[in-house]
């Protein structure tokens, strides 16, 4: 079984489900309200120990009570923590989503104090308890080193997810044997997708997705594969659609699958996601 360790946030994700999007200085009522664990590496290693692989967390947490909701439901999922870092005096992030009934979109307020995980803490972790490390790409002056360890001492295989636009992650890129862009990313960059999956330096491999264009790789050859999207039969939940998708891409590729399947398993179990309530299988 592939051991993963998953580096990046935890958040408090408090969810309001609406009728429909509401328009600005409004005043509606939620239909229903849930507060869960979040953010984007932890829901990927909690959808991995539900794919069958055996996951870890690293990152930072607060020291408040409502970390507390982030170790029980780590802890419920059999995801390992004892890496994880507390930061004294500090809350856990949270995120504030809206979910529409009517299209299944999530919008994100996202509010954190909490600093951001260090290379330092990343450091004291024995690497050879692990066959692959997955980054959350954010502080990118704590990944370059992070990466470079992971890599330069144990040459160990990693893969970063480019999720927003961060100063500076470019220069990541070629650190990184398999990279996950979104949609998001490939927006604010411009350009087809393709083309940003051909013009990546170094020879690993890439994934972007795109919404309800589907998704597509690059693979360890340089060749594009591209599969169209799995539409669930109603759109339900979006958030974390893309989490899931990075937890499949991992099982699949750790346990040697071909780009080409892959992709395509990723894909279907992000579909599916959308088609549910809340993460998992
Ligand atoms: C979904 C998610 C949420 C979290 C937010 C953080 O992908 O991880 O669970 O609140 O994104 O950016």
């Amino acid at each position: 079984m592939p051991r993963i360790l998953c580096v990046g946030i935890a958040t408090i994700d408090i969810i309001n489900h609406v009728a429909s999007y509401p328009p600005e200085d409004s005043e509606v009522r939620a239909l229903q309200q849930q507060v869960r664990l979040g953010g984007n590496a932890a829901n990927t290693a909690i959808m991995l120990t539900q794919l069958g692989d055996a996951a870890a967390w690293a990152g930072n947490l607060g020291d408040g009570p409502d970390a507390g909701l982030a170790t029980e439901t780590f802890a419920q999922h059999g995801v390992d923590t004892s890496h994880a870092a507390v930061v004294p005096g500090a809350h856990m992030p949270t995120s504030y989503v809206t979910l529409s009934r009517a299209t299944g979109s999530r919008s994100i307020v996202h509010y954190r104090d909490l600093p951001e995980y260090r290379a330092e803490a990343f450091d004291a972790i024995d690497l050879r308890a692990f066959d692959w490390v997955h980054f959350e790409g954010r502080a990118v002056d704590q990944l370059k080193p992070m990466l470079g360890r992971a890599r330069g001492m144990c040459g160990m295989p990693v893969s970063l997810e480019v999720e927003k636009p961060r100063e500076g992650i470019e220069g990541l890129f070629a650190e990184a044997d398999l990279l996950m862009f979104s949609n998001d990313y490939l927006r604010t960059r411009g350009g087809r997708p393709e083309e940003l999956l051909q013009g990546l330096p170094g020879g690993g491999m890439a994934t972007c997705t795109l919404g309800e264009q589907g998704a597509l790789a690059r693979d360890f050859e340089g060749n594009i594969v591209r599969v169209q999207a799995h539409r669930p039969d109603r759109v339900i939940d979006t958030l974390g659609a893309g989490d899931v998708f990075n937890a499949g891409l991992l099982h699949a590729i750790t346990r040697g699958a071909p780009m080409a399947q892959a992709l395509s398993q990723a894909n279907r179990l992000a579909g599916e996601q959308c088609g549910r309530e809340g993460l998992g299988l």
